[in-house]
């Protein structure tokens, strides 16, 4: 059986731009080849979520204009239900301005536009489709009130949270109650638990600072080290990261929580739900953009079984 995956959240266009280094305040760098390919945290993660496998729902807000026309139509064709998403007459649809250097990094810039209109009556519209998902993913591109009422829907029909804290902002211990899995990188982790997240031991005193403030459980990704995870049920792990050659890891971290929330809809336990978000992430920093480089279900089964 399919997991039920609903993405609360943004939805951007990225313009890309690929750059042997990233420019320094006031410097001009004379770039390569350019691209234009749907992104937005949200979308991302929405995408990778019906590739890597789940039915998939995605409640966002767009403006009515070209990139919002497109989006929808990239979106079905993925495959995903947009019946719940919103087109703003009066706002344009988010955008992204990314550079990406010779080591596969990157430096944004968004414009969020409609992203930013998202609000809570939006998500109420998407309420029986939230309360009949497995598993529901927020993340912060879109105003904390809406993030609170999605999960508060969420929580109490008893779907689980995977909050994405991304970009880093102050977040309530109400809203950290309602939460399942919380999935920072180690600088969101370090800005929520006031911890400098730099090895394991730091991670693991972060880990357990964020679920003293009431989360359920807490992965944080390390990157190229892979991802320690704690819940209330399973005891400290570390996951390793799969061994690739990363060409761009712009939505490495959508991908991941993407494809955790599949994990876990199916009935994975943590540490394999963690695991098979660490394949698809992998599989993701070897393409280039955003929705592009997530990989669908079979090509991230295969890294798993090469490994095995
Ligand atoms: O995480 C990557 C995403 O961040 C990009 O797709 C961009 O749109 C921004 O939302």
């Amino acid at each position: 059986m399919r997991g039920k995956v609903t993405v609360v959240g943004s939805s951007n266009t990225d313009m890309i731009v690929q750059v042997p280094h990233l420019p320094a305040p006031g410097e001009t760098v004379l770039g390569g080849a350019f691209s234009s390919v749907c992104g937005g945290k949200g979308a991302n993660q929405a995408v990778a979520a019906a590739r890597a496998g789940a039915e998939t729902v995605f409640i966002a807000r767009l403006g009515r204009d070209a990139f919002g026309d497109a989006t929808i139509d990239n979106l079905h064709t993925e495959g995903i239900d947009t019946r719940f998403i919103v087109r703003d007459p009066d706002a344009p649809s988010g955008v992204a301005m990314i550079v990406v250097d010779e080591a596969g990094e990157n430096s944004i810039a968004v414009a969020p536009g409609a992203n930013a209109k998202l609000c809570p009556a939006d998500i109420d519209n998407a309420r029986e489709a939230i309360a009949a998902s497995d598993c529901v993913v927020i993340q912060l591109e879109i105003p904390i009130e809406s993030v609170e009422y999605a999960a508060q829907i969420a929580f109490e029909s008893g779907a689980r949270v995977i909050l994405n804290p991304a970009p880093a902002r102050d977040l309530s211990n109400e809203l950290l109650r309602r939460v399942f899995l919380l999935t920072p990188n180690e600088s969101e982790a370090s800005f929520l638990a006031g911890i400098d997240v730099v090895n394991q031991d730091t991670a693991v005193a972060a880990v357990d600072r964020l679920m003293e403030r009431g989360v359920d459980g807490v992965v944080i990704t390390l990157g190229k080290r892979g991802a320690v995870f704690k819940s209330r049920n399973v005891p400290f792990g570390l996951a390793e990261a799969f061994e690739v050659k990363a060409l761009d890891t712009t939505a490495a971290g959508d991908v991941f929580n993407g494809a955790l929330a599949v994990g876990l809809a199916e009935g994975r336990r943590l540490r394999d739900a963690v695991a098979f978000a660490n394949a698809a992430a992998a599989c993701s920093v070897t393409k280039l953009g955003a929705q592009p480089s997530a990989p669908e279900r079979e090509r991230i089964l295969e890294l798993m079984q090469a490994r095995a």
